[in-house]
């Protein structure tokens, strides 16, 4: 073995033993997972590197040729709790981070502010490709790099769904961070 070959062996290894430690310690065998973004969010991602995610069931959110873009259409995931499963997808007409269909441009996201759960679901801002200000105290995500904060109090990007398109439908599959008030929310640990 090389001396590299053992560099990342080590280093795959102690990862894979913090997060092991970390889930153990706040969630137990919570249904959090951990894969290379490639393979979450497609092969030809903006993404790098390893994400951490909690799946939920999948569910089927709209038609692709339903979505115009910069149009976002309102759906619920992880479950059918309005108070902290409120999302947003949108079309947003440029290739984003994490965005599925054929131009990579479809993304979707928790419309619950990462501050202090604040709504977000009608301030999406097609000329920056942005969701905000923030009713609350006016913080802004920039959703073309996943949700990450542009300006505000918030310190956690906003969480990302995962969606997979399958033929005419996408579907969501997990979520990519912390839902503000989520009872179950096995990804905090990871943000
Ligand atoms: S609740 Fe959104 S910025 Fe405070």
């Amino acid at each position: 073995m090389t001396r590299d070959q053992n560099v990342d062996q080590q280093d795959a290894k102690s990862e894979f033993n913090c997060i092991n430690r970390r889930q153990f310690l706040l969630y137990g065998a919570g249904a959090v997972s951990t894969l290379a973004l490639g393979s979450i969010f497609g092969s030809s991602s903006s993404f790098a590197g390893q994400a951490q995610f909690a799946q939920y069931p999948r569910k089927r959110i709209v038609g692709l040729s339903e979505l115009k873009t910069d149009q976002p259409i309102e759906f619920l995931y992880p479950n059918d709790d309005p108070t902290y499963s409120k999302c947003l997808i949108v079309n947003i007409g440029e290739r984003a981070g994490g965005g599925v269909g054929p131009a990579q441009n479809i993304v979707a996201f928790s419309g619950i502010c990462t501050h202090m759960g604040g709504l977000l679901n009608k301030v999406y801002k097609p000329e920056h490709k942005a969701i905000g200000p923030c009713p609350n105290h006016l913080t802004t995500f920039d959703i073309t790099r996943h949700g990450m904060v542009i300006a505000g109090h918030a310190v956690e990007s906003l969480p990302q769904i995962v969606l997979e398109v399958e033929g005419n439908s996408i579907y969501a599959t997990a979520v990519a961070g912390l839902i503000f008030g989520g009872p179950t929310n096995p990804g905090m640990m990871f943000r």
